[in-house]
């Protein structure tokens, strides 16, 4: 059997570990400490000085931001679609009522059109919804200049998930800094990791402070334990901050090497026709790549994207349907859904290749011709 080729592994540096042996050494083994501390700042330079907050997961820094937006029981937040659950999960923890909009198709993020006719909806059927999420999906960015339109025209807050377009960049600013809040993952799949961990981004230390004032249990400043709030568990630890250090010392390799990935794919597929991958649309995005993704828009009953999965797995290669919209999830059948047909149509027809920066130019030569092969070229 060949050897495994995951989807997206881990990928250390080898600088992490001097950050960890420091935590053990000083014995800050707990969920604050001069790693964590460093790390924000660190990141925060990476984000032109936005303000970090350093957290236990990209989920948790959602649920802080619609905490902070003032989300609560029966308010409507609007989210993408096309997205992982973990980006709607936290709406329903508040109680609130996720409202799904389609992609477009040149991002395959929210479409901006289809979000101003759901808020026009929501609005005079309903009532106002109290927050937008816009995801950045396989680091690609929204259409931020349209998104951000129809939140300022409606005076809705936005929040950015960003969980995975970390190094990725719209008009020239970083992903993860539009709108009232952005979030980061630095899940082990990431373009960079702590392990698992995530942040929660704001242009001001106003809301990243009331943001570490909750994840540590919302403690207020007393001698003794004293709690005005409900508080939440949602602090980084300093060991897993020391590997952020490290990892966030070499994101720009990893950018590079996601972009390097994508394009020897393009190369060794160009003879495969009806494949279209994500792409940027124009020169004010810049995507980190950090899954290559595509749609086979010529499939038939031997050649698409489930055979070619199913294909690849059996040389032992990982590689993945793309997401499967909210919609269609059942967990959230029932929530409100303005539908194009886009992400539907990308579940059913595209799928994601390895993307791992640590691939060898062997690795995606094997994959590409898993690919290949299953379409009948040597
Ligand atoms: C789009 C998106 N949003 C949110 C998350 C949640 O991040 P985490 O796994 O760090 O909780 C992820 C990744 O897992 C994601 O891909």
């Amino acid at each position: 059997m060949n050897t495994k080729i995951w989807l997206s592994p881990p990928h250390m540096s080898g600088l992490e570990e001097k950050y960890i042996r420091e935590a053990f050494e000083t014995n800050w083994i707990a969920p604050l400490g001069p790693n964590v501390d460093k790390f924000e700042r660190e990141l925060s330079r990476y984000l032109d000085g936005h303000d970090i907050a350093a957290l236990s997961s990209g989920t948790a820094a959602i649920h802080l931001a619609l905490i902070l937006l003032g989300v609560g029981y029966e308010d409507e937040v609007i989210v993408s679609d096309f997205t992982f659950a973990a980006t709607v999960n936290p709406i329903l923890y508040q109680g609130a009522v996720p409202v799904f909009v389609d992609s477009e198709l040149e991002t395959w993020n929210m479409d901006p059109e289809l979000l101003e006719l759901a808020i026009i909806d929501r609005i005079r059927n309903h009532k106002k919804p109290k927050a937008i999420i816009v995801v950045d999906i396989y680091g690609m960015p929204a259409n931020m200049e349209a998104i951000l339109e129809v939140s300022a025209k409606y005076d809705i807050p936005l929040i950015e998930d960003a969980a995975e377009a970390l190094g990725s960049k719209y008009n020239g600013r970083h992903c993860g800094t539009f709108g009232e809040m952005g979030i980061l993952s630095f899940n082990g799949n990431k373009i960079i990791t702590t392990s698992g961990g995530g942040a929660l981004v704001a242009g001001n230390s106003e809301l990243t402070d009331k943001a570490r004032f909750l994840a540590s249990q919302a403690k207020e400043n007393e001698l003794h334990f004293e709690h005005s709030q409900v508080g939440y568990n949602y602090r980084m630890s300093n060991v897993l901050a020391g590997i952020g250090r490290g990892q966030l010392e070499v994101i720009e390799d990893r950018v590079a090497a996601h972009r390097n990935n994508r394009q020897r794919y393009l190369e060794l597929l160009s003879e495969i026709p009806g494949l279209t991958f994500q792409s940027e649309p124009d020169d004010r995005y810049f995507s980190n790549f950090w899954l290559t993704s595509l749609v086979i828009s010529r499939a038939d009953n031997h050649f698409n994207s489930r055979s070619v999965i199913r294909a690849l797995g059996a040389d032992n290669i990982d590689s993945r349907p793309l997401m499967k919209p909210m919609h269609l999830q059942p967990v959230f059948k029932n929530q409100p859904a303005y539908l194009n047909g886009n992400s539907e149509y990308l579940f059913n027809h595209g799928l994601c290749l390895p993307s791992g920066s640590n691939l060898s130019d062997q690795d995606i030569e094997r994959i590409a011709g898993g690919v290949r092969s299953a379409r009948g070229i040597k």
